[in-house]
């Protein structure tokens, strides 16, 4: 009898734990570096990626990564920016062995952003071809009528014959869209501008500078555009840089290394991939950035940080923990 209740009383203490780790915490605060779970209490496996805020809701498109493996672009939304819920695979590789999107090819740095007059989501990515490593170096392209997908992929292509590599979109005031991407083998980085449909690339199409740089992310801030890229080391963290320019076709002016606090010069161990700004807050961006870890990827850890300003040129400062009220309540 005794060993009963002892035993009963043991089952119900290991449950309690068990229920206590399933429910994972209520986020409050970002914590750059750190572990983060989605609201199941699963690691967010989203990388190289890039937000979209949608009627009132935060997406988060990125890489779900294998230990090396590329196994599509994964999609979390979330109301206030800390708590992900995962909403599953946005785009997924083909099982047909002959598509350009089957296993063994990469889908890279995917970004989202919505066409009012085609009402469709429409995603470009960083795509190369199964089996062929980083030789193709093309942009793809995939749509959806919901947000969270599934997309369906489109085509590829080199924009205006040019090198597709790391790439990002920026959707202007105006409603034109461009792609900001990294051109002959990275010395390259250049600006295209999408056609209407945001599907299809411009003939506009513009060398930015020859820096040898990519990851680029971008924002707008009081008619100024920002662009933080990154050197070209692989999954090596290196250092950043800020270019700034009155128009997106340039020219840019180089304003050096943004980053400050430890480990700046690398970037904090990181690499960027996307600023997000934050609607109802004035002057309030997001710097995102992965801090890869090669030998398993999917176990790469996210840094976001928010940017401040000193005498109007952006800065970004390392912090363990912050909060959205950086900008106010
Ligand atoms: C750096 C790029 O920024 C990443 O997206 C990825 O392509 C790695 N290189 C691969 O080495």
């Amino acid at each position: 009898m005794r060993f009963l209740l002892f035993s009963s009383l043991l089952c119900l203490t290991t449950l309690r734990v068990v229920q206590a780790q399933d429910v994972p915490k209520r986020q409050t605060s970002f914590k750059p570096g750190e572990v983060w779970l989605d609201t199941k209490g699963e690691v967010i496996n989203a990388h190289g990626g890039g937000l979209l805020f949608d009627k009132g809701t935060y997406y988060w498109f990125g890489e779900k990564r294998g230990k090396s493996a590329s196994e599509g672009v994964n999609v979390y939304s979330s109301k206030d920016l800390y708590n992900w819920k995962m909403e599953g695979l946005a785009l997924a590789k083909s099982t047909d062995t002959t598509s350009e999107i089957a296993t063994h090819g990469l889908m890279e740095r995917p970004k989202v952003i919505y066409n009012p007059r085609t009402k469709q989501y429409v995603m470009w990515f960083h795509l190369e071809l199964p089996g062929q490593g980083y030789k193709a170096a093309r942009a793809g392209v995939a749509v959806s009528k919901n947000v969270t997908g599934p997309y369906t992929y489109v085509k590829s292509f080199r924009p205006n014959g040019h090198m597709s590599r790391d790439m990002t979109l920026f959707v202007d005031d105006d409603g034109s869209a461009y792609e900001i991407y990294s051109a002959r083998e990275n010395y390259d980085l250049r600006i295209v501008k999408l056609t209407d449909d945001y599907l299809s690339a411009t003939s506009q199409d513009t060398l930015l500078f020859s820096d040898h740089r990519e990851a680029p992310a971008v924002f707008k801030k009081d008619g100024k555009y920002f662009l933080i890229t990154s050197g070209c080391t692989g999954w090596a963290p290196n250092r950043a840089s800020l270019h700034v320019a009155d128009s997106l076709f340039g020219p840019w002016q180089p304003l050096g290394d943004p980053m400050k606090g430890p480990m700046a010069d690398k970037t904090f161990d990181g690499q960027s991939t996307y600023i997000q700004p934050v609607p109802g807050k004035k002057n309030a961006f997001i710097f995102i950035a992965d801090r890869w870890n090669p030998k398993d990827l999917k176990d790469s850890r996210y840094l976001w940080l928010p940017i401040s300003f000193d005498a109007n040129q952006p800065v970004v400062q390392w912090t363990d923990a912050w909060k959205l009220d950086v900008w106010g309540k």
